[in-house]
C-alpha cells in the first residue's frame, strides 16, 4: 500500500518536445486515480515514469514518501497490468499467478499459500489447473491481476487495459476491475482515453491536454464544474454545446436566442463583449405549454436530424455561425478530436417526444445551467455561480 506523488514532473523526449509538462499530482493510498485525455496527451508517458520504464526529465516522483526517480522498475514494487495480460499459454493459471514468486525462488509452501489466497479473492479457485486459452477474457484479466496481488505490489498501474475488447466485454471488465479495486483497496493508476471508463471507475480523474494537467477532480465535479472549455468539451457525450455569444446592454445574444442572464452570471462576464456559452445537450427540454421556470429561456429552431435510441433521443439543430467567432472552437475541435462542435446545437430530449426531421420545435433551458467561458483563455467564468 502506498501513496504516489508527482511534483512538477516534466518529460522531454529526444527532440525536446515536452510530452509531459510540469505535472503535479497527489494520489492517496488506496485511491483509484484515472489519467485521461485525448491520444498523444502524455498519459502513457506519465504512467511509464511512475513505474520506471521512462526517465524523468525534471521533477520528482515519490512512492510511500520515498523518491524513486533513480530506482529501477523492479525496486519500485509496482505492478503494471498490461493490455494483453501477458499470460504464459503453456502454464496453468496457478503457475501464471505464481510466476513472480518463482522468479524470486520462494519456497513452495509460501507460493501455494499466496496463490490460493489470491485465487480466492479473484474467484479463480476452481480454475487454477486450467490454461489461459480456456478462460474468458474477464478471467484472464483476473489472472493478470492475481500475479500483481501475490507480489504484494504497492500499487496497480493500468494502461488502457480494455481498449482492444468489444463493447460488451469492455463493460463487464470495467465493472470487474472496479469491484476488485474496491475489495483490495490498493492504490491504482489507470490510463484511458475513454470518458466512460474515466467517469465510472475513478475516485478522481486527472485530465491532460498536450502534456499539461487541466483539472483533477471527482467525476461529478469534473462534469458539473469544469474549469475550462477543454474539460467541459471532453467530459460528456454528446459533448457540451459551445455557443458564441455577444454581450450587449446586459444581454447575451446567442445564435439561437438573446436573453438577459441572471445578475451573478452577468457580473462574471464583466466588461467582455464576447463570451462562449456552454450548454449540455441534456439541459434542454421541449416546451409543451407549462412547467417553465420563471427565468427559463425559450426559443424555436428547426430540426435537421433526429436520433431516436429508445431510452434517449437526440435532435440536431443547425444555426448560422456568427462571423469571426470560431477560432477558439476550431482549435478545441482539433484537440478533442471531436465531431463538429460548431454551427449546430445538439439537444437530448425525452424519447417520448414525437419529433421528426424538418419540424420546428420550441425548446427551453434554465440559464442557471449554462457555463460561460472566456473566448481567449477558455476559462470557465461561472464556476461556483448559482
Ligand atoms: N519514445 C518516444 N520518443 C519521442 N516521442 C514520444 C515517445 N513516446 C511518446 N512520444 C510523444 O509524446 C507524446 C505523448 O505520448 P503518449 O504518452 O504515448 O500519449 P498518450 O498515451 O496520451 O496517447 C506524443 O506526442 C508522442 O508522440
Ligand atoms: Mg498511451
Amino acid at each position: 500500500m502506498a501513496d504516489i506523488t508527482l511534483q512538477n514532473v516534466v518529460k522531454r523526449y529526444g527532440d525536446g518536445f515536452p510530452a509531459v509538462n510540469d505535472v503535479s499530482l497527489d494520489i492517496a493510498d488506496g485511491e483509484f486515480m484515472i489519467l485521461v485525455g485525448p491520444s498523444g496527451c502524455g498519459k502513457s508517458t506519465l504512467l511509464r515514469m511512475i513505474v520506471g520504464l521512462e526517465d524523468i526529465t525534471e521533477g520528482e516522483v515519490t512512492i510511500a514518501g520515498e523518491r524513486v526517480n533513480e530506482k529501477a522498475p523492479k525496486d519500485r514494487n509496482l505492478a503494471m497490468v498490461f493490455q494483453n495480460y501477458a499470460l504464459y499459454p503453456h502454464l496453468t493459471v496457478f503457475e501464471n499467478i505464481a510466476f513472480p514468486l518463482r522468479l524470486r525462488h520462494q519456497p513452495d509452501e509460501e507460493v501455494r499459500r499466496k496463490v490460493e489466497e489470491a485465487a480466492e479473492t479473484l474467484e479463480l479457485t476452481e480454475h487454477l489447473d486450467r490454461r489461459p486459452s480456456n478462460l474468458s477474457g474477464g478471467q484472464r484479466q483476473r489472472v493478470a491481476m492475481g500475479r500483481a496481488i501475490v507480489r504484494d505490489a504497492s500499487a496497480f498501474l493500468f494502461d488502457e487495459p480494455l481498449s482492444n475488447l468489444d463493447a460488451k466485454l469492455r463493460g463487464q471488465m470495467r465493472t470487474e476491475i472496479l469491484r476488485l479495486q474496491r475489495r483490495l483497496g490498493i492504490t491504482t493508476v489507470y490510463v484511458t482515453h475513454d470518458q466512460v471508463e474515466a467517469m465510472t471507475l475513478g475516485d478522481r480523474v486527472a485530465l491532460l491536454r498536450r502534456g499539461e494537467l487541466q483539472q483533477v477532480a471527482a467525476p461529478r465535479a469534473l462534469y458539473e464544474e469544469p474549469v475550462n472549455m477543454f474539460v467541459a468539451g471532453f467530459i460528456g457525450s454528446p459533448p457540451m454545446n459551445f455557443l458564441p455569444a455577444v454581450v450587449e446592454g446586459g444581454e447575451l445574444r446567442l445564435p439561437v436566442v438573446g436573453f438577459r442572464p441572471p445578475d451573478d452570471v452577468l457580473a462574471r462576464v464583466g466588461d467582455r463583449s464576447r463570451v462562449m456559452v456552454g450548454l449540455r445537450p441534456e439541459r434542454f427540454t421541449t416546451v409543451t405549454g407549462d412547467g417553465a421556470g420563471p427565468d427559463d429561456v425559450e426559443f424555436e429552431a428547426e430540426v435537421d436530424v433526429v436520433e431516436w435510441l429508445g431510452n434517449e433521443q437526440y435532435a440536431y439543430l443547425p444555426y448560422d455561425e456568427p462571423e469571426g467567432a470560431d477560432t477558439t472552437l476550431e482549435e478545441l475541435e482539433r484537440d478533442l478530436d471531436s465531431e463538429r462542435l460548431r454551427s449546430q446545437l445538439v439537444v437530448a430530449l425525452d424519447p417520448a417526444d414525437a419529433i421528426a426531421s424538418g419540424d420546428r420545435i420550441r425548446l427551453r433551458f434554465d440559464p442557471r445551467s449554462m457555463h460561460v467561458f472566456d473566448v481567449e483563455t477558455g476559462e470557465n467564468l461561472t464556476l461556483g455561480v448559482g
